[in-house]
């Protein structure tokens, strides 16, 4: 019997790793950065998100921009990369990071269905706002919501509880999406109905509460919310 997420009044997504792919900043640069570009790409990313996690358990939150950019200093300094104009055009890219090809088409999809849509996301407010434009959704998000309206990262609770508030649904009436395992444990803790987008083969968390459904992509999720 497949699954169905029922009475769901909301999607909620996951920005970086679910709908953008983080990876596209460096693969814009593969050529300058060269055989190492893999490497330095996932260890920017490891540390990003060790970041968020060390400087929430520490209450010492920065937005997501600063936290970004230290991330990428300590991937460049480890393969011995000292670029300023490259480190400049990397964090220009993650401003405009290339969305999954599937997207565009699921949101308009749910929004056909008569569904609110919104990104939760680490990201800063500008970030997503950028990233939202250049990857042409803006126009199909009823909200863009940064965690810097809380001052605290994922997966602490009062960010999840931040689209409840913002979109004005029960949290058991929203379907939260996130291809990052942990995000999606979390959101389930909380209380969401969760859609994790396993894109990267990732293994299942140990954790608390697991996510509903493991898809492979987006488009996915739209027969289980009734789009
Ligand atoms: C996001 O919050 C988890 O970085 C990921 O968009």
């Amino acid at each position: 019997m497949p699954i169905h997420f029922a009475n769901i009044e909301a999607c909620v997504f996951d920005a970086y790793g679910t709908l953008f792919d983080v990876h596209s900043a460096v693969a814009r640069y593969e050529s300058r950065i060269g055989a190492r570009a893999d490497a330095v790409s996932n260890l920017w990313r490891l540390k990003q998100l060790q970041y968020t996690w060390l400087r929430s358990l520490m209450g010492k939150h920065v937005p997501f921009w600063q936290l970004t950019g230290d991330a990428l200093d300590y991937a460049l300094d480890a393969h011995n990369i000292s670029d300023q104009s490259l480190r400049d055009d990397l964090m220009s890219a993650y401003m405009e990071l290339d969305a999954y090809p599937e997207v565009r088409d699921t949101l308009s999809r749910l929004k056909d269905a008569g569904l609110k849509t919104a990104i939760l996301s680490n990201g800063s407010p500008e970030m997503l706002e950028s990233g939202a434009a250049s990857a042409g959704i803006a126009d199909l998000l009823d909200e863009n919501l940064s965690v810097e309206e809380v001052g605290i990262y994922k997966p602490d609770p009062r960010v999840y509880q931040l689209a409840v508030d913002r979109l004005g649904v029960a949290k058991e009436r929203i379907s939260f999406q996130s291809s990052n395992a942990w995000d999606a444990v979390g959101a389930a803790t909380f209380g969401f109905r969760v859609a994790w987008i396993n894109r990267f083969g990732q293994g299942r968390e140990r954790l608390t509460d697991d996510p509903d459904v493991e898809l492979k992509t987006l488009d996915e999720l739209l027969p289980i919310v009734g789009a």
